[in-house]
């Protein structure tokens, strides 16, 4: 299956349409989620984008650092393109402009687990609720061509935006770990500290998780 998210990365520019996967809202077609390929690397207008949607949401990221397009185009290539197990995907609105991103990582065959990557919004699309279409989107493709039988994701326990919106899709907590801050220069990351209690943590980290039976029953309340 991990030939799947190869073939995707490596769709020709030609039929690159056909690589997509349809965002559907009350049954008609409002987006799509188009996955980077190896022809994004080259896509100036692409990596500029990306690049400033990550700079702009830093704070709901677990690292911070100062984001450049060459650092950004390197993380795109080693990172996503040459990593077997994870895929990520522009979410495009109806007139295919790129509005934000979504992704798969540490997608695991045996255990048929993937976990929810990298999701965001970087610019107001011309339907205000695609983010949750888009995520719906993504999850019945894990569903059906990857076979995934659990999804989970990781958060920071303060943004409560994305976490009402995992909610709504079903995801549940299932951990909660408390994070320190380290900064070493320019860069600031949040790494694990378990041996602070959840009181005493400026910021925690959650896992939620969410298995395909339950995903479908929310599924079939947006249809
Ligand atoms: C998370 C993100 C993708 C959400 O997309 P979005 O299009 O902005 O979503 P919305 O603004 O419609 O907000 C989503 C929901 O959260 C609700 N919400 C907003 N602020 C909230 C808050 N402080 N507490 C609880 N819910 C909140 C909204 O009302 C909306 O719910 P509704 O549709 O039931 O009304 C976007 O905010 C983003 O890119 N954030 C920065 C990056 C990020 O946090 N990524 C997630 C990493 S895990």
């Amino acid at each position: 299956m991990k030939s799947i998210l190869r073939a995707y990365k490596h769709a020709p520019e030609a039929h690159l349409s056909s690589y997509c996967i349809p965002i559907f809202v009350d049954g008609k077609s409002c987006g799509r989620l188009r996955p980077l390929t190896i022809d994004s690397l080259h896509r100036e207008e692409e990596m500029r984008l990306l690049t400033e949607w990550r700079g702009a949401s830093a704070e709901w990221f677990t690292s911070q650092f100062p984001v450049t397009v060459e650092g950004t185009r390197q993380w795109v290539d080693e990172q996503i393109l040459q990593a077997d197990d994870r895929i990520l995907f522009l979410v495009e609105d109806e007139d295919m402009t790129p509005i934000g991103q979504v992704g798969l990582l540490h997608y695991d065959e045996d255990k048929k687990e993937c976990e929810f990557d990298n999701l965001l919004r970087g610019r107001k699309g011309r339907f205000g609720n695609i983010i949750l279409y888009a995520l719906l989107a993504l999850g019945e493709w894990g569903i059906r061509q990857l076979g995934l039988q659990t999804g989970y994701l990781n958060v920071l326990g303060d943004n409560h935006r994305a976490m009402h919106i995992y909610r709504k899709l079903g995801f549940r907590e299932v951990r909660r770990v408390p994070l320190r801050k380290v900064t070493e220069g320019d860069v600031t990351r949040w790494v694990t500290a378990p041996e602070l209690s959840g009181g005493e943590a400026e910021r925690e980290l959650v896992t939620m998780s969410v298995a395909t039976d339950a995903y479908y029953e929310i599924i079939k309340q947006f249809q």
